[in-house]
């Protein structure tokens, strides 16, 4: 029996990794901005709204020197968390059907709390105790992250969610509800067709966004009784009253004003005098609908200036990609890189070009400063000099700056990036294909397998040859091959 109470155990969430809520990412960012971050090795990790654990369960499963706990409402989300839990058998992580309004002081405090798409999700005062609880349980050093839906840019979402939950007003049961709501859709989008006023481009444009939607989001993106966005300004003022402050974006690249025009970037810089109203006046400008925001404790002298010198405790991964440009001489290495957004970087220095090829000819393999130089040095035929890390550490810092296609890390992820005589795939990983298709790989990121691939990938422990597996699945060299690229084999 489904429980109307809890529109979670009626349509799970389809619980899956967040990348950018990944702890170590949030270690990079407080430490470039002056925090002395817990890392991984040994951290307290709460995450809130956990739904069915698939952020969080990853995360611990990697990392067993640090502890990890989860909370929702919804039973029937708590339940499928356990029971991964149970079938990886983790000792390090637990998992808690309760409201984040009873939590208290026996959870102890904590490095890292996560709260995904739970904020603009719940009503005022459960807000109000999300905010108070990430001030209580942090660390000193600790990071929260919190991520919501934002105006202006969700406005034309909001007016779309107003409509649909009036229409289906009547219906009994969320996933009656989403089989109205999508005849809904497809009647305002033949009603809007061939009309070219703003209300009817917003609406389309939203609605084109909805094609391909799995029911889980339709239920709890449109039809929740609570999602409301909030302006940047409004959601920093909550925080500041809770005694935390702005840290930073958890993907910081969306901090930089370097895709915008000269113009509008001299006039953000007049209107905003500090961080928190550069980054609303650029949401005005963008037309921002989703923030993921880092906050921290407010005695923290935060440094907005990043030091180079600290780039070089990280290591990095990059998938930027050399252009190849026709030149009088015929084709040829270019200074200009690109990441699959389509940002183009330019890197004039050889060292530090060659330290980007030599990271993406081994993506997604992450390397320690000291090595990428020894390494790019090689490559270029270069003998490093006094100012040698200055020029690399610079380059690697723009480049992260705009760019998602580089990484820094303080911790680097454990995979193997090659194919061995016997591949083995994590426990985590098995597990998951052995319940569907989606799977994590060693890098938090959520993989789709096709139906051969799910298959090999539930044999992968190990105790199999690669030449055994190739004699008995069709495409298993090719299968395996992409499973190295992608961070999904261990060692
Ligand atoms: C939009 S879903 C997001 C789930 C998950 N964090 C994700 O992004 O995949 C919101 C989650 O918050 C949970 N939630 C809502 N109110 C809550 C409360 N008062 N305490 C704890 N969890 C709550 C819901 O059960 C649901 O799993």
């Amino acid at each position: 029996m489904s429980d109307p109470s809890d529109p979670y155990g009626e349509i799970s969430y389809g619980s899956s990794a967040y990348l950018q809520s990944h702890p170590d990412n949030l270690a990079v960012i407080a430490m470039l901005f002056g925090l002395q971050p817990q890392t991984l090795e040994a951290a307290r990790v709460l995450e809130i709204g956990c739904a069915g654990g698939g952020n969080l369960l990853p995360l611990a499963a990697a990392w067993p020197g640090s502890q990890f706990v989860g909370i929702d409402l919804s039973p029937r989300q708590i339940a499928e968390a356990q029971a991964g839990v149970a079938a990886l058998q983790l000792t390090n992580i637990t998992f808690q059907a309760m409201s984040l309004e009873e939590v208290g002081s026996a959870f102890g405090t904590f490095d890292y709390i996560i709260a995904h798409g739970v904020y603009s999700w719940v009503a005022v005062p459960v807000r109000e105790q999300l905010m108070a609880l990430c001030a209580r349980l942090l660390k000193p050093m600790g990071v929260a992250y919190l991520s919501f839906n934002t105006l202006p840019g969700s406005a034309a979402r909001a007016t779309l969610r107003d409509m649909v939950k009036f229409h289906t007003r009547r219906a009994s049961g969320l996933p009656e509800r989403v089989s109205q709501a999508r005849a809904f859709f497809a009647f305002l989008e033949a009603a809007l067709k061939d009309r070219d006023d703003a209300y009817a481009r917003s609406i389309r444009e939203e609605l084109s966004q909805i094609a391909g939607l799995e029911d889980y989001y339709i239920a709890h993106e449109y039809l929740e009784e609570t999602n409301d966005p909030c302006y940047f300004h409004e959601f920093i003022h909550h925080a500041q009253r809770h005694g935390l402050q702005f840290l930073g974006e958890a993907e910081i690249q969306s901090m930089s004003t370097a895709g915008l025009s000269v113009s509008v970037q001299a006039g953000l810089r007049e209107m905003a005098s500090r961080v928190e109203e550069a980054e609303q006046y650029g949401d005005f400008v963008r037309g921002r609908a989703f923030r993921q925001t880092l906050l921290c404790r407010p005695e923290i002298e935060l440094k907005r200036a990043i030091s180079p010198d600290l780039v070089q405790r990280f290591h990095f991964a990059s998938a930027l990609q050399p252009m190849h440009e026709e030149g009088s001489a015929g084709s040829r290495f270019s200074y200009r890189f690109r990441d699959a957004d389509g940002r183009v970087m330019e890197v004039r220095d050889a060292l530090a070009r060659a330290a980007l090829l030599e990271l993406e000819a081994v993506w997604p393999v992450a390397v320690a400063f000291e090595e990428l130089l020894e390494r790019a040095s090689v490559r270029a035929g270069v003998p490093t000099g006094p100012g040698s890390a200055v020029i690399l550490g610079n380059t690697l810092l723009k480049c992260y700056s705009v760019s998602r296609g580089m990484e820094f890390q303080l911790s680097p992820r454990g995979f193997y990036p090659a194919v061995s005589d016997f591949p083995k795939a994590s426990p985590l990983a098995r597990w998951q294909a052995s319940c569907g298709f989606r799977v994590t790989n060693q890098r938090h990121e959520n993989v789709l397998l096709g139906f051969a691939e799910k298959a090999l990938m539930e044999r992968l422990d190990g105790s199999q040859s690669r030449r055994d597996l190739e004699a008995h699945f069709q495409e298993a060299r090719l299968i395996l091959e992409h499973f190295a690229r992608v961070a999904l084999l261990v060692s």
